[in-house]
């Protein structure tokens, strides 16, 4: 039987709704997906719940037209600073008499590794294994099967604020849709955009949305940092309205025109006609102009990040490089110059079209799905080898971590 895996992301420009289909061989193949506009995000916090669901009620509504299916529950992302994550370690003694691990073991130090104290208002959405320890020997991937006497768990849990979640479960009810569970926007993204190898050597991923900027860094195949700042592809378009005196309109349509990171790469340096928004006149401007005014805003994104991983000592014989993702900075070229300049460090942009996406702002939700229908496969595995055939809906409801609670 297929899994239908529905998912949701809300961002700061836009909501975005994804459907696909989970066949028995772990294979995704995405069937529809919708966007709209909203505006009731501000720097990564709801802050206008109507809006978001009224925007969230027509793209849902769009993609049930075009799937001519009901979606009753998602997966929804959450931001980078909403989220907190930090390595864990649970220990039991294995239960059966033969030593050999079962699922429930599993389902045991999983739950130990959740028995943390928390603040009152901050609950756990995650737990992501990074390695089992059986015996002391490491890095085992699936323990259920093997023998032992101690199983230990060495994770990283994932919690945000509980404030956070009703609002988005708030936005969505109000949509009609439950949740299913919260994923971690960085780590899916993370997972999805990042190959092994970078997550081993090391990756600076800056995933520039609208109006955040998500950092994560990856060394020795473990998350190291995971932060954000506010501030996103939104502010380059809002310095070019204050810049040059055009709307916020107008200030977009040229920064999606003459996207350019760099001065120093404009072929070009023609005349441009600009209007005025307080005196309401045309006025003529060079190219140059508008891109002086993305190259500063940039490279002031860039430097924050810089100064984040460098305050973590993350650079000191950091080997690996910078991975650069999201709507904010995927289109704009040069960007790859500009954050070699200034991380010194070997720079790449993600490819949304070899993800399978139209476009950089659909690569979340489509991390999303992608990290959903991992976790379902895994927990399957380790849920379901008894049976040849996993009942993937108890698997899902019933093994998956990040359910919500
Ligand atoms: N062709 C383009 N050229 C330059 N910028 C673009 C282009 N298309 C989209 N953008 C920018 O991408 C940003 C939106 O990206 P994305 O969809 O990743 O953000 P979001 O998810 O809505 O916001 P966030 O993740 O910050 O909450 C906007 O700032 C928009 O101006
Ligand atoms: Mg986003």
């Amino acid at each position: 039987m297929d899994d239908i895996i529905s998912c949701i992301d809300i961002g700061t420009t836009k909501v975005c709704a994804m459907v696909a289909k989970l066949d028995e061989n772990g294979n995704v193949e995405v069937l529809g997906k919708a966007t709209e506009p909203c505006s009731g995000v501000k720097k990564g916090v709801i802050v206008d719940i109507d809006s978001v669901s009224n925007a969230l009620k027509s793209c849902i509504q769009k993609v049930r037209a075009l799937l001519n299916i009901d979606i009753e529950s998602v997966y929804v992302n959450v931001m980078g600073s909403h989220v907190d994550v930090f390595c864990n370690k649970g220990s039991v003694d294995v239960s059966r008499q033969d030593h050999q691990i079962t699922s429930a073991d599993v389902q045991k130090v999983l739950k130990k590794v959740e028995d943390v104290k928390l603040p009152e208002n901050v609950q756990i959405i995650d737990v992501i294994p990074r390695q089992y320890i059986v015996d002391g020997c490491d890095e085992i991937v699936d323990p259920v099967g093997m023998a032992g006497v101690k199983l230990e768990l060495e994770a990283d849990v994932v919690v945000g604020k509980i404030t956070t979640f009703n609002n988005i479960v708030k936005s969505l009810e109000n949509a009609n849709v439950k949740v299913n569970g919260f994923i971690a926007e960085s780590l899916a993204v993370g997972d999805l955009v990042l190959n092994p190898e970078e997550k081993e050597i090391g990756a600076i991923l800056i995933d520039v949305g609208g109006g955040v900027t998500n950092i994560s860094v990856y060394k020795n195949k473990c998350l190291f940092l995971y932060d954000s700042i506010p501030v996103g592809g939104d502010h380059i378009t809002n310095d070019i309205s204050i810049g040059l005196k055009v709307s916020l309109n107008d200030a977009e349509k040229l920064k999606r025109e003459y996207g350019l990171a760099l001065t120093s790469i404009i072929s070009n340096d023609h005349d441009i006609t600009i209007n005025e928004i307080s005196e309401n006149t045309k006025r003529t401007i060079k190219v140059s102009e508008v891109v002086e005014i993305i190259e500063a805003r940039v490279q002031e994104i860039f430097s924050l990040c810089r100064e984040m991983v460098e305050r973590e000592g993350i650079l000191n014989g950091f080997t690996g490089g910078v991975v650069l993702a999201g709507g904010g900075i995927s289109y704009i070229d040069g960007s790859i110059q500009s954050a070699k300049e200034i991380f010194g460090l070997p720079v790449r942009v993600v490819s949304y079209k070899s993800l399978g996406v139209k476009s950089a702002e659909h690569v979340t939700a489509m991390a999303t799905i992608r990290y959903v229908a991992n976790r379902i496969k895994s927990e399957t595995k380790s849920g379901g080898t008894k049976n040849n055939k996993p009942n993937r809906q108890k698997a899902k409801k019933k093994n998956l971590a990040f359910s919500k609670k």
